[in-house]
């Protein structure tokens, strides 16, 4: 199987699991990316159990509009069940990296509400220690260069990605050359530099259970 069907493999699994725990008329948060564009076709069969869905993304809310399931603001959802997204990386303590897509913001805010946050990927994405994936760090504008020298003092090769603009209107900083063993940590520092938003490590809020989608099917890894 090619990375694209793995994807897929996780995609309905994902969309299986959900038509199984989602309880009946629930809200259900929804992510970006190519992973989660294929959950959101799947979820097509069985959208009448869902009174809508939070999306962190415009991409992903216009795809869910187009197969009818309604984009709710989250101002007026207090209850998310759960929550489905891809990731760039994830560890074997089920932090990730996230962000490629650079919606990295909303998926934290949905992620923080949702009680349970199912992450789907295929195998490439499961790595022993996060940070072969550039680290994606959502900035200020203004404070770009500032943000990118202390992210240099912590070790990190912050590079702009340039002509971006996050659905919130800030840039992005892609950190290169971390090895983050402390995802934890990490994740502290880097929020607590002025101009940052937030970065793409979920670590304090991580994956409660992982679906890798490798050439033997689906793996299921939980939080213990
Ligand atoms: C979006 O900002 C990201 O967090 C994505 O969830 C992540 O990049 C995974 O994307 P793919 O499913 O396209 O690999």
């Amino acid at each position: 199987m090619n990375q694209d069907q793995l994807k897929q493999l996780v995609a309905q699994a994902a969309a299986d699991y959900v038509a199984a725990h989602a309880p009946a008329g629930c809200v259900l948060g929804v992510g970006t990316g190519s992973t989660a564009n294929l959950f959101i076709d799947a979820l097509a069969p069985i959208k009448s159990r869902f009174v809508g869905a939070v999306s962190s993304s415009e991409a992903s809310s216009r795809r869910l509009e187009s197969i009818g399931i309604p984009v709710l603001d989250l101002n007026t959802v207090s209850e998310i069940p759960i929550y489905v997204d891809g990731a760039d990386e994830v560890d074997g303590g089920l932090h990730a990296i996230k962000g490629g897509g650079a919606a990295l913001t909303r998926e934290k805010i949905v992620a923080a509400v949702a009680r349970e946050f199912v992450c789907i990927a295929d195998a490439s994405k499961k790595v022993p220690v996060l940070g072969k994936f550039p680290l994606p760090v959502e900035v200020i504008p203004m404070a770009r260069e500032q943000v990118a020298r202390a992210l240099r003092a912590l070790g990190g090769e912050p590079r702009w990605r340039e002509g971006v603009i996050t659905d919130n209107g800030n840039v992005i900083l892609d950190v290169h050359g971390l090895a983050i063993v402390d995802p934890v940590a990490l994740e502290s520092e880097i929020d607590h530099i002025t101009g940052v938003v937030t970065s793409g490590l979920f670590a304090r809020r991580r994956v409660d259970l992982l679906l890798i989608g490798g050439p033997d099917g689906v793996e299921r890894l939980s939080r213990t």
